[in-house]
């Protein structure tokens, strides 16, 4: 669906015309479980992404309609509090502008997303900060880039109540068409790193599915702030490799993996730099290993996708992306044998399903905006 036709959905069911927001998914070219502690990772937007639909109403409530669905849900403004239901996505931007001291008003809304559900490409942060930003657009909040990220980003951290770092919102808010971001999580900065049109990004689903508020990401990150308080220093991106023998051996390897993590995304913006997609693959290759060995964030289905996908004729390189414990792999492609590659590799791995793994291939595209219509 595009934006007008959106509008006219709108049109047709509230008797108003709305503004529409368009926010994209991600996906992450390579530093995994680097946010949550202060390090470096290169994101980018993709060509998949969710519209919202809003006009104030008048009322003291959100209206929260998507095209998929026949319902309505009302969320009053006066007391939003989570209830397990993907309109908590929506609260909780409203909930958060709030607490940014945007006053939020009562506004009819309409969602619609194209990002695959539970693909590891980031469904929610792109509904999150298509919400964010059609609230804050109607609101007439002024706020920067920025704020929206961190907005949307603290919505599904204090109110969703998903432990994740800012990766996903950031690259939703930030991505920019035809080039990689080298995002800094301690400073929240994001650098531009131009793409090569020579390859382009594979992603194929494992299949397994894994939530970033279930048992493993939080205990992941819990490792990870306690290595950090156990050798003194606020994020573990400040540890350095001579400090790590302090650490008890299985915090030991978490630490590695971050702070080699750190290291591989730095080499692969270099790599970038210099079009050397063998190298970048390489380090891609490494990532996953780090993941599996030191992170033990993968699952055997990732560590045979992501290895099928590596020795496939026309890949550079391939890791599994995203919050862990499966998910879908990226793979980084020669564009012109990119399509025979994901063939190639849908046949020699088994989707638990028994149907072919779902894949798409993306280049890095556009970040979040107002849709002029
Ligand atoms: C999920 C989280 C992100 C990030 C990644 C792992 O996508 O939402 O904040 O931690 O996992 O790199």
């Amino acid at each position: 669906m595009d934006a007008r036709t959106l509008r006219d959905e709108f049109l047709a069911r509230f008797g108003r015309s709305p503004r529409v927001f368009r926010a994209p998914g991600r996906v992450n070219l390579i530093g995994e479980h680097t946010d949550y502690s202060g390090g470096f990772a290169m994101p980018c937007a993709i060509d998949k992404a969710c519209l919202a639909a809003a006009a104030r109403n008048g009322t003291d409530a959100l209206r929260i309609a998507s095209v998929e669905m026949e319902e309505t849900i009302e969320r009053p403004l006066a007391r939003f509090q989570a209830q397990g239901h993907w309109s908590d996505y929506v609260a909780g931007a409203a909930a958060a502008l709030q607490e940014a001291g945007v006053e939020v008003p009562g506004a009819d809304l309409i969602i619609w997303s194209d990002v695959p559900l539970g693909a590891g490409v980031s469904s929610s942060a792109a509904l999150g900060v298509a919400v964010t930003l059609a609230l804050a657009g109607i609101a007439g909040a002024d706020q920067t880039r920025e704020q929206t990220a961190r907005i949307a980003w603290r919505a599904e951290t204090g109110f969703v109540g998903a432990p994740c770092g800012p990766l996903d919102q950031f690259a939703s808010v930030f991505g920019a068409p035809g080039s990689a971001l080298v995002l800094d999580c301690r400073s929240l900065r994001a650098e531009l790193a131009p793409f090569p049109t020579a390859v382009t990004l594979l992603v194929v689903e494992s299949g397994i599915h894994h939530a970033v508020r279930e048992g493993g990401y939080p205990a992941r990150r819990a490792d990870c702030e306690a290595a950090a308080a156990s050798l003194g220093i606020a994020l573990l991106r400040e540890a350095s490799l001579a400090d790590l023998h302090l650490l008890p051996p299985r915090l030991q390897r978490r630490a590695r993996h971050v702070l080699s993590e750190n290291a591989r995304v730095l080499a692969a913006a270099e790599a970038l730099k210099q079009a050397d997609a063998a190298s970048f693959g390489a380090l891609m290759n490494a990532a996953h290993a780090s993941l599996r060995d030191d992170f033990e964030a993968t699952c055997p289905e990732t560590d045979a996708l992501a290895a099928i996908a590596a020795s496939t004729p026309g890949v550079f390189g391939a890791r599994q992306m995203g919050g862990g414990f499966g998910g879908c792999v990226l793979a980084l492609a020669e564009t012109d044998k990119a399509e025979a590659a994901a063939a190639a590799i849908l046949a020699r791995y088994s989707h638990p399903s028994g149907s072919p793994a779902p894949w798409f291939l993306c280049r890095p595209a556009g970040g979040a905006a107002e849709v002029v219509l």
